[in-house]
C-alpha cells in the first residue's frame, strides 16, 4: 500500500503535532471544513506572539466553491495549479509593513514578517492537532491577487496555507502523487546553529 506519510529521518524525537507535521500534495477534493474548525484554525493564529502585540497579519479565507477560492486559483503558478484547488480551505497571508500609502510611510513594525510566519506556523500545527494536514506555497501573482482581492498599499501578500486531508494519490497526476514520497531532510545542526560565534559550529 501506498505510504500516506513521507519519511522525515530524525523528526521521531519531537512532540506532537511537530513529529508528523508535513506539507503534502494530495488532498481530498470531497472534504470541506466547517465554520468551526475554520475559525479554530484562525484562532491559533491569532493567539500567536507577535512584536509588541502588534499582530501585523490579515488571512484571507479562500474555501473551495467560494468567490476568494476562485480569486486565488486563477493565480496559480504552474506548479501549484494541480495540487492547491483540491484542498478544502486555503489561507492567504498578507503582513501589515506600512502605516501609510506613501513609499516613505514608517513600517508598521520592523518585525511583521517574522510574526505573521509565527502565527502561519502555528496555524498548520493546529491543523495537524485537528488532523488535519497543511501545505504552505508561494507560487502564486502576488499582484494580480492583491488587486483581485482589494489588498491596501499597507499591507503585502505574502503566502497561501492549503490546509485539508489528505486525498488518494491514484486520483492525481504521478508528479504530485510522487512528491509525497519524497524522503524531507534538513541540513545539519552544525550549520544552522553555532555554540559560539559565527566560526564556532554546533557540534
Ligand atoms: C514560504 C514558503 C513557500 C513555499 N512555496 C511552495 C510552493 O510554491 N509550492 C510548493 O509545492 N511548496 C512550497 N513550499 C513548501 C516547501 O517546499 C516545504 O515546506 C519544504 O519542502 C519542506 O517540506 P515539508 O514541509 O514536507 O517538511 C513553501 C514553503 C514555505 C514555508
Amino acid at each position: 500500500m501506498t505510504a500516506l506519510r513521507a519519511p522525515q529521518p530524525g523528526a521521531e524525537e519531537l512532540a506532537e503535532p511537530l513529529r508528523s507535521r508535513w506539507s503534502p500534495s494530495v488532498y481530498d477534493d470531497a472534504h470541506t471544513l466547517g465554520r468551526d474548525e475554520i475559525d479554530q484554525l484562525l484562532h491559533a493564529a491569532q493567539w500567536a506572539p507577535s512584536a509588541g502585540n502588534s499582530q501585523p497579519w490579515v488571512f484571507f479565507v479562500c474555501a473551495r466553491g467560494t468567490a476568494n477560492h476562485a480569486r486565488l486559483v486563477a493565480h496559480l503558478s504552474r506548479g501549484n495549479s494541480g495540487w492547491v484547488p483540491r484542498a478544502a480551505v486555503v489561507f492567504i497571508t498578507a503582513a501589515h509593513v506600512s502605516t501609510g500609502a506613501d513609499p516613505d510611510a514608517p513600517a508598521y513594525s520592523d518585525y511583521a514578517l517574522y510574526d505573521v510566519g509565527q502565527a502561519a506556523a502555528h496555524l498548520t500545527l493546529q491543523a495537524r492537532a485537528m488532523g488535519l494536514h497543511s501545505h504552505q506555497f508561494a507560487g502564486f501573482d502576488h499582484e494580480a491577487l492583491a488587486e483581485d482581492l482589494d489588498l491596501p498599499a499597507t499591507h503585502v501578500l505574502l503566502t497561501g496555507i492549503a490546509v485539508g486531508l489528505q486525498g488518494d494519490p491514484g486520483e492525481v497526476d504521478e508528479r504530485t502523487a510522487a512528491r509525497d514520497q519524497r524522503v524531507r531532510d534538513r541540513v545539519g545542526l552544525d550549520e544552522v546553529a553555532r555554540v559560539g560565534t559565527w566560526a564556532e559550529p554546533w557540534q
